[in-house]
């Protein structure tokens, strides 16, 4: 099905703000259609105007539709009785005796000039099913009057309101409840769930013949006392305003739009909608996400109090051997943290990793025990690391940082490099030393020492490869491992 956009540039000879006049309309047309429970289309007339292209179609949420084809796309020829074309020639409604058969269906048709700045740039048909017509209930009625003035409006250019686009989503609409006022902002209609949402908020009484702002305000706590205002010039049917009214738990989302009559005022609509379970799931959703933000930051600092215990341990005992393996022990500790530490900041699951891994690096720098002169640089980005790889991936990274430094470069000047490498799904990371390298008949395969068998083990777990050798590009170490970024591991 071609778009609006498609139709109107390839057959319609509109200037923009006419263009952008009927996006308007359409923006807000589902309260044409509920209103009328009717299907509507919006017709464009061709260059040179002898024929009209339908270019928008809605369907009624309040009723069932008589148009079971989509019809956007489909042009109808000139003749000069044809109601769309009458309407787009006289500037008038004008309208089907009634009964015309449409697929078995009688259906009664009303077409509605759209004029932008005294020029109509098309017509609004609308399809009203008169299959099973009753006695029209008192909804019915209130509807169908509105509408009427509506389409008036409409006709008038008064009808769509620019600059109220906003928040078609969330509604209000028709059915989710609707409330007429006359002029002086008294309550002529309320629809039974328009009622109801008022009851959600504390309504006893009834609402017609209420003051609705009045009766609104005194609904809401005496504590809000601006609300209080804004409620009142939101519902005084004067211009056209959105507004939530919040009483405890309940909120309820409003939308008046001022009804005109040969440019006098005769009252508003107000939609309103119970938005309470929405805003509760929302408030639920919000602090879900701060508490666990606020999770990893204790768990940062509870790690950063375990790092500081085994440094401490460390200076106290005279074993260079156990002194080493405190501090490592405290190094590994602090990579964690770090991770944490980013993740209390971050607002989803997925970590900026370069931020990680530059406190590594400068980490690794400080506590190495051995080096003085080694310096760390990342060339190249990490991207954004799933939250569940990100512990593993430091610890892998900080563990042979460390082994660059405290071997390699145990005793002399040099650089580790650190370049990462984004291969899609899966990520490559290379630790470039140019120290001593590796010892002589050094087997990494068969090295039982802590440092490796961490690596290897946490990099299966990610479903990757790790190989160390000497480096192909010079002097010194080589260390190369590649992850899978691939699914969350739980
Ligand atoms: N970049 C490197 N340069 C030189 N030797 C290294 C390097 N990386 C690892 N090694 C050698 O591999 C051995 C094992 O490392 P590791 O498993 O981390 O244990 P540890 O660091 O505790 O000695 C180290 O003792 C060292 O001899
Ligand atoms: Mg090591």
């Amino acid at each position: 099905m071609p778009s609006m956009s498609e139709i109107v540039s390839e057959h319609a000879e509109l200037s923009e703000a006419e263009y952008a006049w009927l996006k308007l309309l359409v923006a807000d047309w589902q309260l044409l259609a509920d209103l009328s429970f009717s299907d509507l289309v919006l017709w464009v007339p061709n260059r040179d105007e002898n024929v009209y292209w339908a270019a928008a179609q809605i369907r009624p949420t309040t009723g069932p539709t008589c148009l079971v084809d989509d019809v956007v796309g489909d042009l109808i020829a000139y003749a000069p009785e044809h109601l769309v074309s009458e309407a787009f020639l006289s500037g008038q409604i004008t309208q089907t005796s009634q009964g015309k058969l449409q697929a078995g269906i009688p259906v009664a048709v009303h077409a509605i000039p759209v004029p932008f700045r005294g020029r109509v740039v098309g017509v609004l048909e609308q399809h009203t099913s008169q299959l099973g017509v009753r006695m029209p209930s008192t909804l019915e009625k209130a509807y169908l009057e509105t509408d009427a003035l509506l389409a008036g409006m409409v006709t008038a250019g008064q009808f769509p309101v620019p600059g109220d686009a906003s928040n078609q989503v969330l509604g209000p609409r028709v059915g989710d409840g609707f409330i007429r006022l006359d002029g002086d902002g008294n309550v002529v209609y309320a629809s039974p769930n328009a009622l109801s949402a008022y009851r959600r908020i504390g309504l006893i009484g009834d609402l017609v013949d209420e003051h609705l702002a009045s009766l609104s305000a005194s609904l809401m706590p005496v504590s809000a006392v601006p609300v209080d205002d804004s409620v009142r010039s939101a519902l005084s049917g004067r211009d056209i305003r959105r507004a939530e009214l919040v009483s405890g738990e309940a909120h309820m989302l409003l939308r008046t739009l001022p009804l005109h009559e040969h440019d006098k005022r005769v009252g508003a609509i107000v939609l309103c909608r119970d938005v309470s379970d929405l805003r509760i799931l929302e408030r639920e959703l919000v602090t879900k996400d701060a508490t666990i933000r606020e999770i990893h930051h204790r768990v940062k600092n509870n790690l950063q109090t375990v790092a500081a215990l085994l440094r401490m341990q460390a200076r106290r005992i005279d074993s260079d051997e156990a002194k080493i393996a405190l501090t490592d022990a405290m190094s590994r500790v602090a990579t964690i943290a770090i991770v944490h530490e980013t993740l209390s900041q971050a607002f989803d699951e997925v970590v900026e990793f370069d931020k990680v891994a530059d406190g590594l690096l400068r980490m690794v720098g400080d506590v190495a025990t051995t080096a003085a002169h080694a310096s760390t640089v990342r060339i190249g980005s990490f991207g954004e690391v799933s939250a569940d790889v990100a512990t593993g991936l430091s610890m892998v990274l900080t563990e042979l940082c460390q082994n660059a430094i405290e071997h390699g470069l145990a005793d002399r000047q040099g650089i580790v490099q650190v370049v990462p490498t984004s291969l899609g799904e899966r990520l490559r990371v290379e630790i470039i030393d140019d120290g001593v390298g590796l010892p002589e008949a050094f087997d990494p395969s068969k090295s039982r020492s802590l440092g490796l068998s961490i690596v290897r083990t946490l990099v299966a777990e990610m479903e990757g490869t790790f190989e160390i050798g000497s480096n192909p590009d010079g002097r010194g170490t080589r260390a190369t491992f590649e992850i899978s970024l691939g699914r969350p591991r739980r």
